[in-house]
């Protein structure tokens, strides 16, 4: 009887068991720590040393953003943030105090995620076309972008440049399976061993994810000016787009 009590309540320990315990006493917040200090850092150092790239904003411009397109990103950035913030939390909630904010927090998480999924689904038809890899993503990838200079030489990108598709199927391919996992994390319905996978795959991943989203904030924000603009109104610089993005045809 005790076995078998024991049995259901630990599962298998050397199956997920062990690892899950390593991994959720301190190996996670170790691992959002060193994230959320080194990528900021790395980043900081980028702006400091190349600094953004400016193109002519009163010249031609090229309607690069459809209003539905810019809709739904905005509706994404928004949940999805929330998400980080509220994951964030979660993941150093005893440092915080834990309690009935947390709690609350951990509502907040639920209701951004389910408003998040339904919102990356029209995300990925809308841009799946453009986001399919294609050979010059390889040469992009190894002059890295051209970001590691102050230089204007067009870079072999279509509408999107293989850092923004590698960031495009993260969002949404790996945010289906954060939905995924995190909806066993929630209902608990499920074998202890399936449980602790999938806490495992949705914390890995989270991590991927918060350090993509840091990365993509500083691309919009900073690294390019005007291209948080480009995100609201759906023009680019003829200029940018044909220096950033040149194998498109518009
Ligand atoms: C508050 C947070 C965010 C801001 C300020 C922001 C800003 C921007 C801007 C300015 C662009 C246009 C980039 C350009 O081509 O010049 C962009 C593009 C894009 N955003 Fe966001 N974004 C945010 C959050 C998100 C989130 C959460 C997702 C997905 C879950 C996302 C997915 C994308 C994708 C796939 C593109 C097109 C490719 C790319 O430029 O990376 N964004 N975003």
């Amino acid at each position: 009887m005790w076995q078998q009590f024991n049995r259901a309540f630990t599962g298998e320990w050397l199956q997920y068991g062990e690892l899950f315990t390593i991994l959720q006493t301190g190996v996670f917040q170790a691992l959002f720590l060193l994230l959320l200090t080194t990528v900021p850092a790395v980043l900081l150092l980028h702006s400091m040393m190349i600094g953004p790239k400016t193109f002519n904003h009163h010249g031609q411009q090229v309607y690069f953003f459809s209003l539905f397109c810019r809709c739904i990103h905005w509706l994404a950035a928004l949940t999805f943030s929330i998400l980080v913030l509220s994951g964030i939390a979660i993941i150093f909630a005893k440092t915080l105090g834990g309690g009935s904010p947390l709690r609350a927090v951990r509502l907040l998480h639920l209701l951004s995620a389910v408003a998040f999924t339904l919102t990356a689904i029209p995300m990925f038809f809308m841009w799946l076309r453009e986001m399919l890899p294609a050979l010059y993503d390889i040469k992009w990838m190894f002059i890295m972008g051209g970001y590691l200079s102050k230089e204007k030489k067009p870079v072999p990108a279509g509408k999107f440049n293989a850092g923004q598709k590698m960031w495009f199927w993260l969002a949404t391919v790996g945010g289906f399976i954060m939905a995924f996992s995190g909806y066993f994390l929630w209902n608990f319905q499920a074998p202890v061993d399936t449980l602790r996978l999938m806490a495992i795959i949705h914390n890995f991943l989270a991590a991927a994810l918060t350090a993509l989203f840091m990365v993509h904030l500083y691309m919009s924000l900073f690294a390019i000016n005007g291209s948080l603009q480009s995100m609201i109104s759906g023009y680019k610089p003829k200029d940018e787009v044909d220096v950033m993005h040149g194998r498109y045809r518009y």
